[in-house]
Order: structure tokens, then C-alpha cells, then sequence
């Protein structure tokens, strides 16, 4: 397989966020976000973010390694609370002329910025109020996104409105696992139903206040198959996939919540307001598809109302990640298909996808070919796939460095960069020498 096989027009890029990069958490007027209290409470015992990858001062050479890689287009996220530091009201202008900085610099170098207006690290001062639990986050994500577009929106043309609603509303207000750390349905609901509608809003003032916008937001997916043929297995597969799958997308295009598959969902309609329907729509551009793993699924009395849970990967005998998930590159292809049997879907991109590994620097260097072999094999089904119609117009991998994994800290490393945290020193893994050779022959 060849770059010059993928149509003329394709998109190679490389995404990266905010709190996973920047660092400088606390300095040049930034307010905190739920992610600072995160990782900075004495409890939490795999680092911080506070740092990361220093990006906040290393993002020219950052850049720089974007452009020598042979991409076209860097993703990134903006931080809410180093433009808003109390997430509405007073404008920080250090935080603001930053993102300038970084959208010139990239437009100076020849690459195409693309912005996620938000990954994750909603302000502190909002989560103090409920944050996506309180409707009134609405108001609050209205004026942050008007700004951020009548701001940037003249050099910014491709705009991102969520990143993966179901995993930061899953993980950080149904499990607790992630910020702010909320479990259960009486938190899940409301911040899900608030999401969805910001998803849809979002796109709205995007495309009032951004001439010839590109506008997206991206969806977190994961291939399920069931246990084994048996019906109870299969149902359970399938509300897994109605969650993890269904649950953000359908509403965007007009056709609700599933809760046909997950009938104790349907209590989120307890949350609806009247024209809540018509206000969840949005006519996206395109949708961005992120894929890391595969799941097997089998029925469970527990959780209640989804009545599934998964079986881990180590159990199976199959090949996994340093996050011990399944590593299962056709399950691209699989979502893919998926996603666009949606009539309103558009375009599609790949907004994320990558692997990580416990990678380590031997003589000066990476050997990480397990890593080489999944973008080998997601090019190869991403190549299918336009071969086969579907209309996939980019690829961005994540990520450019390794960097700060949330709640598993800097162990999994996903960048095609290696980091030394101690030192900031990138050294380029085989990864990207490879992909660096792969996209110069374009
Ligand atoms: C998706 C998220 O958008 C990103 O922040 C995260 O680091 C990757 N998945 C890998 O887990």
C-alpha cells in the first residue's frame, strides 16, 4: 500500500488536546479545569497534567515536526479555562493570544489548523455550578463557542464541536472513574442530554459566525461483537453498541436517543424541554469517527438497565494494548461501515486513531513496530473503504507525542514521538520515520 493509492484530496493529520499537552496549568492567567483537580488531589498517584508535554512553550517545534512529517493538517483543542478562566464573564488575553500564536504558526508553516472547541477540561469553576449536569451550561458553552469563532474564525475554516461525548460523560459522570469523578443515572442523564444539546448548538454558532465552515464533532466507537452466538450474549452485544455507539450520534441526526434498545434510558426524556427534539439536530458537515479497540460482550445482571458488561481482553487470548484492550485493526473498517450506513452522515473522517505501548528508549531509539503494523493495517481499511464508496476523506492519528493518558497517567504511550517527561527531549519512534517515508511519497 502506497499514499498515492488514497484520492488526491485526502487528509493526513495528527490530533492532539489541550490538557494532555499544554501544561502551564496554572500560569499566564489560566483558571483551573476539573482535570487540574483531577490529577492534583493527593489520592491521585499517576502524575499530572500540569506540565505534560510543555506544549504551551515547545508548540513551534511541535509544529515544526508536523510539517517534516509530510501531514497537511494539525488538530488541537482550545482550553475553555485559559480563555474563560472562570469558564464565563472576564477574557483572559494571554490565553487568547496563545491560540493565535499557535493558529499562525501553523498557517505560516503550511499546515491546516483544525480546532476542537472542547476535550475534556471544562472549567472548575463550571463543575462548581454541576457543570454538564446544570442546563444552564448551554448559556455557558453558547458564549465560549461565539467567542471562539468570531475570534479565530477567519483563519480557522474546519471546527470541531465535542470530543467523544459518550467517553467524557461516561467515564467522568456515570463510572467516576474520570473528571469530576460523578457516578450513576441521576448524573449521566442530565449531563448527557445537556452534551448532546451543546453538541448541536455548537454547530449552530459555527455556522453563523464562520464563513465557508468545515463543521464536525467526533464520536467515540468501539467494534462489539457478542461472547458467543447465544441470543442473551447477542442482545447484550447490542445494547453495548446502542451506548457506546448510538447514543450521540442518532440524536444529531434527527432520530433521538436509542432507547428503543436501552429501555431504562428513556428516563433521560425526564430532562427534555419543550423543542428539545428539534434543538438536538444538527447538520454536520462531516462526523469524526475515533476507533481504538475491539469489545465481546456478554449478558450480566450488572449494571442494571444495560444487563451486559464486557469480557477483558486479557481473558481472551488476544492481542492487546499497554491499556489492555484489544488491538483489532479490521474493527475500523467494521465502524466505518457502521457509521455510514447513517443516511445523514456525510463525510467521514478518522479524527483519532492509534495504539499505545510501554515504549522504551533503547541506544537512542524506538523499535515500535506493533505500532507501525496498526497504521499499516487502519490505512489498508481506510483504503478499502473509500475503494468500497464510503466517503472517507482523513485520517489523523493520534498522536503526535506521547503524552498525558488521563487517568492512566504518561505509562501508555501513543505518540509516533517519543517523550522524556523529565526533560521535554522528543526523539522520532520508528512510527513516525515510517509514516514520515510513507507520506513523502505522495
Ligand atoms: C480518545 C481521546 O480523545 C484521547 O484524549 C485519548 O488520549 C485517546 N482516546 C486514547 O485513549
Amino acid at each position: 500500500m502506497k499514499s498515492k493509492q488514497f484520492p488526491k484530496h485526502f487528509k493526513w493529520g495528527v490530533t492532539i488536546s489541550s490538557y494532555q499537552n499544554e501544561g502551564a496549568y496554572n500560569t499566564h492567567g489560566k483558571g483551573p479545569s476539573i482535570w487540574d483537580t483531577f490529577t492534583n488531589r493527593p489520592a491521585f498517584k499517576k502524575g499530572t497534567g500540569n506540565t505534560a508535554t510543555d506544549f504551551y512553550t515547545n508548540y513551534k517545534a511541535d509544529i515544526d515536526q508536523v510539517k517534516a512529517l509530510h501531514l497537511d493538517c494539525f488538530r488541537f483543542s482550545l482550553s475553555w479555562s485559559r480563555i474563560f478562566p472562570q469558564g464565563t464573564g472576564e477574557i483572559n488575553p494571554e490565553g487568547v493570544a496563545f491560540y493565535h500564536d499557535v493558529i499562525n504558526y501553523a498557517l505560516d508553516v503550511g499546515i491546516e489548523p483544525w480546532v476542537t472547541l472542547y476535550h475534556w477540561d471544562l472549567p472548575q469553576a463550571l463543575q462548581d455550578l454541576g457543570g454538564w449536569t446544570n442546563r444552564d451550561i448551554l448559556t455557558w458553552f453558547e458564549t465560549y463557542v461565539d467567542f471562539c469563532t468570531k475570534t479565530y474564525g477567519l483563519k480557522v475554516k474546519t471546527w470541531i464541536i465535542l470530543n467523544e461525548p459518550m467517553s467524557f460523560i461516561g467515564l467522568g459522570y456515570f463510572m467516576g472513574m474520570h473528571a469530576p469523578r460523578k457516578k450513576g443515572l441521576k448524573n449521566f442523564l442530565p449531563a448527557a442530554h445537556n452534551a448532546a444539546l451543546c453538541q448541536s448548538l455548537g454547530g449552530r454558532i459555527v455556522r453563523q459566525n464562520v464563513e465557508h465552515a468545515n463543521i464536525g464533532t467526533t464520536f467515540s466507537c468501539s467494534y462489539v461483537r457478542p461472547l458467543n452466538r447465544r441470543v442473551m450474549h447477542k442482545n447484550a452485544a447490542q445494547r453495548i453498541d446502542a451506548l457506546l455507539n448510538r447514543f450521540f450520534i442518532e440524536p444529531s441526526l434527527g432520530l433521538g436517543y436509542p432507547t428503543a434498545a436501552i429501555p431504562g434510558l428513556n428516563r433521560i426524556e425526564k430532562y427534555y424541554q419543550p423543542g428539545d427534539e428539534d434543538l438536538l439536530a444538527f447538520d454536520f458537515d462531516f462526523i469524526g469517527v475515533q476507533y481504538y479497540f475491539k469489545i465481546v460482550a456478554k449478558f450480566s445482571l450488572l449494571p442494571p438497565i444495560l444487563f451486559a458488561a464486557e469480557v477483558p481482553a486479557e481473558k481472551r487470548d488476544v492481542k492487546t494494548n499497554a491499556m489492555n484492550l484489544e488491538i483489532y485493526p479490521k474493527g475500523l473498517y467494521k465502524m466505518l461501515e457502521q457509521f455510514n450506513q447513517y443516511s445523514g452522515v456525510k463525510d467521514i473522517y478518522i479524527t483519532e486513531s492509534g495504539q499505545c505501548f510501554e515504549d522504551e528508549l533503547i541506544d537512542g531509539k524506538i523499535q515500535d513496530k506493533a505500532r507501525i503494523n496498526y497504521f499499516k493495517k487502519t490505512f489498508k481499511y481506510t483504503l478499502k473503504a473509500i475503494e468500497n464508496k464510503m466517503p472517507i476523506k482523513g485520517y489523523f492519528i493520534w498522536t503526535l507525542i506521547d503524552n498525558f493518558e488521563w487517568a492512566e497517567g504518561t505509562k501508555p504511550r501513543f505518540g509516533i514521538i517519543y517523550n522524556d517527561f523529565k526533560t521535554q527531549k522528543r526523539t522520532l519512534k520508528k512510527s513516525g520515520l515510517w509514516l514520515k517515508s510513507f507520506l513523502r511519497k505522495r
